[in-house]
Parts: C-alpha cells; sequence; structure tokens
C-alpha cells in the first residue's frame, strides 16, 4: 500500500548507515511503488557536496548494497527524488539553505533521521526547533545507543523530549524491523496451538542467540567504548525476549504492544554483584580463524589493550506468574563460528515414559525459531522410527523454511521501518519507559562487572565463545542449541 508523500531528511547523509541500509532500503521502497510524488530524500551532513555528487555516491551506495540487479527506470527515478544540504549541527551554517530546501508545506509528512551520534541528537534536535522546521507532522528517528547507561539515557530522551512529543520519536531497534522477528507475534497470537503451552508448566527453558561472524568492522571507536552488552543485549537481545516472554497485548495497537514489552522487562529479575559472576560471561574473541582463513583476535584489530567484551552470556529470570522457575540463556557475540540468530523454545519432557528402552533417546519438544539466516521454523517432535523393527522412537523437526515457502525477497528490516515512521505507527519502535527499563536491568550487571574488574574470557575466533559460557548452562543440566 503506498504510503503518503514525504520528506524524509538523513542527517549523516554520506554516513555507513546511510550508504549499506537507508539509501538501499528506500530504493526498495520506490522499486515496490510505495512512495507516491513528491516524495523526497534530502541527505545532509558536514561535508561539501552538490545535488548531483550525492546522487553519485546514492547510486554507488546501491550498486554495493543491493543485492539483486538494478532495475535502471528505477534507480533514475529514485535519484531524482535525492537532494542535499550541507548543514553543521554544531554552528548555524546551513540551516536556513535547508529551510529553503524543505520549503513550507506544513501538511506534508517529514522525518529527520539521525543516522550520526548520539552527542549530536541535542545539537540537531534544538537547531531544528530553532529554525522553524518542526510542524505536527514532522517526526524524527533516532538510532542507537540511546545512552551508555540509565542516566545518559535519561538525559538523551529528556533532550529529544523538550523539542518533540513522543508521538513524534521514533527510536529504531532495527531487529524489531526483521521479518521473522515480527513473525513471532503471529506464531504466538495468531495460533491457538502455542498459548495454552506458553509458560512454566510446560517450557522448561528458553534460549536467546544472536551469534555474528564478523569482527569490529572497523567500528574501533564506537564499539571498544559500548561493548556487546550495551551493543547486543540492552536492546536486541532484550527485545526479543520481550516479544516471546510478553502477555497478549489487546490489539496491535503500538502502545498495547509496549505496555507488555515493559512489564516483562520490569519483571527481570536483577542480578546484582553477588551473583553476577554465575550468572553472566563475559568474553573477548583472540585470534583464531572465520571463513575459511585466519583472523586476528580482538586487542591485534584494536590495534590496543581492552577489557571490552565481544562476547556475553546471561542466564536471566523473569519474576512473575508465568515465567518463575524458567530460565532464559542469552547469548551474543562476535567472531563466533556461524553467523546464526534464533529463539529456542524448550518444553519440557513427557511426565512419563511407556517406551522402556526404546524411549532412551526421547527429547523434548523444541521450538526453534531462526531469524536469520536461513528463517523459518521447526518443531521437533518425537516419532516412530518407519520400519517393522519395533517401535524405536526418532527426533524429527516440522519444518517451515521461508524461502521454500515463500518466493518472494526478505524486505530488510529498514524499509519496513521508515515506511512506518511515515505511517506513524510506532508498533515497532521503543518507548521512552522501554528504554529507561532496560538500562534498569543492564545498569547493575555492568556496575558489577566494573566493580569486581570481571575480567573478559578469551575464546578462539571461529568457535562458541568461552567455555563458561558453556558451563553456564551445563551446570543446569541443559545444553546450547547449536545450529
Ligand atoms: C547492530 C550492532 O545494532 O547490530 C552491530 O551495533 C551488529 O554490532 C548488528 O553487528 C547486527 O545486526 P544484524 O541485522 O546484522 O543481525
Amino acid at each position: 500500500i503506498p504510503v503518503d508523500p514525504f520528506d524524509c531528511i538523513v542527517f549523516g547523509g554520506t554516513g555507513d548507515l546511510a550508504e549499506r541500509k537507508l539509501l538501499p532500503a528506500l530504493y526498495h521502497r520506490q522499486k515496490d511503488g510505495q512512495m507516491t510524488e513528491p516524495t523526497r530524500i534530502i541527505g545532509a551532513s558536514r561535508s561539501e557536496m552538490t545535488k548531483a555528487e550525492y546522487q553519485d555516491f546514492a547510486l554507488a551506495a546501491l550498486k554495493e548494497h543491493v543485492k539483486e540487479e538494478l532495475d535502471d527506470e528505477q534507480v533514475k527515478l529514485f535519484l531524482s527524488k535525492l537532494d542535499y544540504v550541507s548543514v553543521d549541527a554544531k554552528s548555524d551554517r546551513g540551516w536556513d539553505v535547508l529551510r529553503d530546501t524543505i520549503g513550507n508545506a506544513d501538511t506534508k509528512k517529514r522525518a529527520y533521521y539521525l543516522a550520526v551520534g548520539p552527542s549530536l541528537f541535542g545539537d540537531i534536535a534544538s537547531r531544528l526547533r530553532d529554525n522553524g522546521l518542526i510542524t505536527d507532522e514532522t517526526r524524527i528517528i533516532v538510532e542507537k545507543p540511546i545512552g551508555r547507561d540509565l542516566e545518559s539515557a535519561m538525559e538523551l530522551n529528556d533532550t529529544l523530549g523538550q523539542v518533540f512529543k513522543e508521538y513524534q520519536i521514533f527510536r529504531i531497534d532495527h531487529y524489531l524491523g526483521k521479518e521473522t522477528v515480527q513473525n513471532l507475534m503471529a506464531l504466538r497470537f495468531a495460533n491457538a496451538l502455542y498459548e495454552p503451552l506458553w509458560n512454566s508448566a510446560h517450557i522448561d527453558h528458553v534460549q536467546i542467540t544472536v551469534a555474528e561472524s564478523v569482527g569490529l568492522e572497523g567500528r574501533v571507536d564506537y564499539y571498544d567504548r559500548a561493548g556487546a552488552l550495551r551493543d547486543m543485549v540492552q536492546n536486541h537481545l532484550l527485545q526479543l525476549l520481550c516479544l516471546v516472554a510478553m502477555e497478549p497485548p489487546a490489539s496491535m495497537d503500538a502502545n498495547a504492544v509496549r505496555d507488555e514489552k515493559l512489564k516483562v522487562l520490569r519483571s527481570l529479575t536483577p542480578i546484582e554483584e553477588a551473583n553476577a559472576s554465575k550468572l553472566t560471561v563475559r568474553g573477548q574473541y583472540g585470534p583464531g580463524a572465520s571463513s575459511g582463513g585466519p583472523v586476528d583476535g580482538y586487542v591485534e584489530e584494536l590495534g590496543a589493550a581492552s577489557n571490552t567484551e565481544t562476547f556475553v552470556a546471561i542466564k536471566a529470570e523473569i519474576g512473575n506468574w508465568r515465567w518463575a522457575g524458567v530460565p532464559f540463556y542469552l547469548r551474543t557475540g562476535k567472531r563466533l563460528s556461524t553467523r546464526v540468530s534464533e529463539i529456542v523454545i524448550a518444553f519440557k519432557e513427557v511426565p512419563h515414559s511407556i517406551f522402556g528402552e526404546a524411549g532412551t533417546g526421547m527429547q523434548s519438544n523444541n521450538l526453534v525459531i531462526r531469524l536469520q539466516p536461513d528463517e523459518g521454523v521447526k518443531q521437533w517432535i518425537m516419532i516412530k522410527d518407519p520400519g517393522p523393527g519395533g517401535m524405536r522412537l526418532r527426533h524429527v523437526p516440522l519444518d517451515m523454511s521461508f524461502a521454500e515457502s515463500f518466493n518472494v525477497r526478505n524486505p530488510d528490516a529498514y524499509e519496513r521501518l521508515i515506511m512506518d515512521v511515515i505511517r506513524g505507527n510506532q508498533t515497532l519502535f521503543m518507548r521512552r519507559d522501554e528504554v529507561e527499563a532496560a538500562w534498569n536491568w543492564i545498569d547493575p550487571i555492568l556496575k558489577s562487572w566494573e566493580s569486581t574488574e570481571q575480567p573478559a574470557q578469551k575464546y578462539t575466533s571461529g568457535t562458541w565463545g568461552p567455555s563458561s559460557s558453556i558451563a553456564l548452562i551445563e551446570r543446569d543440566g541443559r545444553t546450547w542449541h547449536e545450529s
């Protein structure tokens, strides 16, 4: 369904995010017929650049980052929508030009995308206000990191809140835009089958793994100050946990969904100094192998000594009626054995086996939701091994692969999210209180690591992380589900 015409002004328009994600996403939306005239995309950054040069930049970005063949006609149309303004967030330079470029179409939808570091959020927001660039139809999109702890997150939210109303602020967690993540809600709430079993009476534990095979990818400064807990757990993994654990919302209305996610975040059992070393694992990759070749360790890549974690495993618990006693094992890291994100719902074993010896291989019914790559859902069940050899049991998956079932391109998360901003739909965006509740749980972990000087344990690149991560789950008599 086409969206209303809009102006999308991308601060950081020549940066990495714009190049890799935003321009390709907008091109796809244009190609799929979702953009209506007169939509414009205005790149804004400090560099001096003409409109033609920005179009060249965008064309190069599409050639590099759009996976399938480009459609010349659509590329031409897309490039014709582009404009560029050189503007300095820290001074008055360029703001009058930006105002003239946007014009005074007050009723047109307008989105400012802050694809810049959070230290510029405040400057940009106040200059937008001071230059009269905010209308009722204006929205602002901000990327993580939203703060580095609760206090700084609150400050950032205050800063934005002084200029924009909450309905205008779209805090992106791009995991929420992934098709398979949205499918989690369909799986849970469009099927009568799972919900009655979705609780501590039937579920033994949950695993959430977001494993990456890449290393730093050049983001040295940002990453070394952040680390995996801030970079991945505070946002992506906790959002996944919320979608798995939340109560059924009354509707898909943005606040109905976010109210339920917030309750989950507020029910997470705090991890304090006394048990942090038992419930959390910090790791850092050392040299090893990735994609068939040798790779450097983190400190070699960084070129400096560092105790920053590139791997985290946590045993989290949710203190409410539905989930008491069901551990949620979270794990994420860089330079791991393979790139895979998945959620495993491990159901309890049958209360009593009638199969004697044949039943010794009996395994529990895991529901494996594969978020990426090879998106799909597998429900493992026990069946009788076919053949006349008597009753032997076997564990097999009911297997639904998105690629096999639907012969369509899997859109990138940003495509859906940017269009939702234009539609004004905040369901897949984080509300202020959600971000703060997530930090509220993360902060004590960070503090314990600092005060106990918990070192990051080295793991070999290309493995599944430090051995203490395996111990974390095996201590409870369980094992990580390896793909
Ligand atoms: C980003 C993190 O939010 O997510 C990166 O900052 C990480 O460090 C990335 O690589 C992973 O996203 P995806 O979509 O590739 O799983």
